[in-house]
């Protein structure tokens, strides 16, 4: 039985006193502990705030990406060993945005979930394709190469220790969702993926779908087969909703 993740990608969005005060009310409203797994995470200068808050919680804390490098002269970027000195458990790699505005390709997310994965991080791997694509039927194999790029890279063990997230881009920020459907025959279609590469690890790896999953569509997206949780934006900067989120899952 695989456990659900909710997870709350805050984006380039907060600030010291106003992530104080949702990770406040996050916290308390898990103070009875939380029937899923939860995680936010923070834009980076924000990473030891959280650990100071949420050492010893409920909530884990991560980040929104990493480099595809060990560490030297790169300038701006942030190494997935720095991640782990900052207790972080998770890093999101290849979210659209970053696919998008920084050109990252399919490769270098599959350099920076390997980095990860070196440095004890769960990499959430994100995959999805745009409203264009779909509309051409290639939504299958754009979020094939997608996830095939990383597992290439990964042994058979590795696979344990990551999480997927499909996040149609169209539907990302938009209030458009994929119906349950939509999401459940996608997510089928990542973990046959993997199942290719061992069909017992596919049945563990956790699917997140994200894509404005909110509180009023969380409860049909998470009962869904294949959706094991959700990566939530814009519903994650409230607490209320965010809170509401986990409540579903
Ligand atoms: P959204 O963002 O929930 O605001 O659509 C999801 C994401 O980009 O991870």
């Amino acid at each position: 039985m695989r456990r659900t993740l909710i997870a709350g990608n805050w984006k380039m969005n907060g600030s010291s006193a106003a992530n104080a005060a949702l990770l406040a009310e996050i916290k308390a409203g898990l103070k009875a502990g939380a029937g899923c797994d939860v995680l936010v995470c923070p834009p980076a200068p924000y990473l030891l705030q959280c650990a100071d808050v949420l050492a010893g919680s409920a909530v884990a804390w991560g980040a929104q990406d990493v480099s595809a490098h060990v560490a030297g002269a790169y300038t701006g970027e942030m190494s997935a060993a720095m991640l782990a000195d900052c207790a972080c458990q998770y890093v999101i790699v290849g979210h659209s945005e970053r696919r998008a505005y920084h050109l990252e390709s399919d490769a270098l997310v599959a350099q920076k979930a390997l980095q990860a994965l070196q440095a004890g991080l769960t990499p959430i791997v994100c995959v999805g394709e745009t409203l264009q694509q779909r509309e051409l039927g290639q939504t299958d194999n754009v979020v094939t190469a997608q996830l095939q790029a990383v597992l290439d890279m990964l042994d058979v063990a590795a696979l344990d220790s990551i999480v997927v997230a499909y996040e149609p881009v169209w539907a990302i920020g938009t209030g458009k969702t994929a119906t349950p459907q939509m999401a459940q025959d996608v997510h089928a279609v990542l973990r046959s993926l993997i199942a290719a590469k061992d069909a017992d690890a596919a049945q563990r790896v956790q699917i997140l779908y994200g894509g404005s999953m909110k509180p009023d569509n969380a409860k049909e997206l998470l009962a869904m087969a294949d959706i094991d949780g959700g990566l939530i934006g814009g519903a994650a900067l409230k607490s209320a909703d965010f809170l509401a989120i986990v409540a579903a899952a």
